[in-house]
């Protein structure tokens, strides 16, 4: 077994409440599904972050997808905002009602895929500016216990939960948040897979940001070579630089410049799923 499932394996013992800390962008492609099993049916919270990038009507439908599952909880949040942050401890409370007090103290374990922004959460929640522990391969990260209230405690997961790409179509959408290191994937494919999917869900965002017409009716190539030429991405005369456009194309939806946009719907998400697109 992997060294961190090995140690969440052994931590769990002791935890009251699983909290799976998502991307509201992408939240069925950031989970990792060998958590529920491996956390053996404890409550679980799930917490979309990022929702300052997703579109809010996208994370309702997320967030009533969870809440309608045993057992689970869902919210969502901005890492940096400390008010909602506070939101989680009362739903673990709410998922374990039993624990609290000094004798019996909230021991919640939090885990989620890098880059999700978990640091970022509990530098909110403790209001220190905590140093970032390393999170490349090998480098061993020590289990942290931090005390939110006398008798609320947040354990860090050792060591690093790497999403589990089960379909295609994760993989493109974890690539095109940034959850995939740089040189983990091809920047053109990536961006025209993204293309793809937003001319049919959000064309109205592509053609506002790239002043394009009739972005759902061009191919992705041609979608990716026409923000290429409006954003200058040129190499040798008139020709296109799709590499250039294709960096563009991610960067843009990154940033959310282009808008608040999720690339994924529960329903889709089963979809893909059921369609066994696996890898
Ligand atoms: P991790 O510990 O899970 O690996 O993630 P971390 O907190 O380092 O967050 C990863 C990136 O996501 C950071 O940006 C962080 O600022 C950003 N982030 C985290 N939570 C949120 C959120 O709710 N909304 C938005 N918009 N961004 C969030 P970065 O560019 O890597 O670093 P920096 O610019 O903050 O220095």
């Amino acid at each position: 077994m992997h060294l961190t499932q090995k140690a969440i394996a052994e931590r769990i013992k002791n935890i009251d409440v699983v909290i799976e800390l998502l991307d509201a962008r992408l939240p069925g492609s950031s989970a990792n599904p060998m958590l529920a099993t491996l956390t053996q049916g404890k409550p679980a919270l799930k917490v979309l972050n990022k929702q300052d990038l997703a579109d809010p009507e996208r994370t309702a439908l997320w967030l009533a997808h969870y809440n309608a599952l045993p057992g689970t909880r869902a919210i969502s949040l901005d890492a940096s905002m400390a008010a909602p942050a506070k939101a989680l401890i009362k739903a673990c409370f709410e998922l374990a009602p039993n624990r609290g007090g000094m004798v019996k103290p909230m021991r919640v374990l939090i885990c989620g895929i890098p880059n999700v922004g978990k640091s970022t959460l509990i530098n909110t929640l403790t209001g220190k500016r905590a140093a970032k522990t390393g999170d490349e391969a090998g480098v061993t990260k020590v289990e942290q216990r931090i005390s939110l209230a006398d008798d609320f405690y947040l354990y860090d997961t050792p060591g690093v939960l790497w999403p589990r790409i089960i379909v295609a179509k994760s993989g493109y959408n974890l690539a095109a948040s940034g959850a995939v290191g740089r040189n983990a994937f091809d920047e053109q494919e990536v961006a025209l897979e993204l293309l793809d999917y937003l001319k049919t869900h959000y064309p109205q965002l592509l053609e506002a940001r790239f002043k394009i017409d009739g972005a759902a009716a061009m191919s992705d190539e041609q979608l990716l070579e026409a923000i290429g030429r409006k954003r200058g991405a040129l190499q040798g005369g008139q020709k296109v630089n799709l590499q250039k456009a294709a960096e563009i194309a991610i960067y843009d939806f990154r940033s959310s410049v282009l808008g608040r946009i999720t690339l994924e719907t529960p329903k889709e998400f089963a979809q893909w799923l059921a369609a066994g697109q696996t890898l």
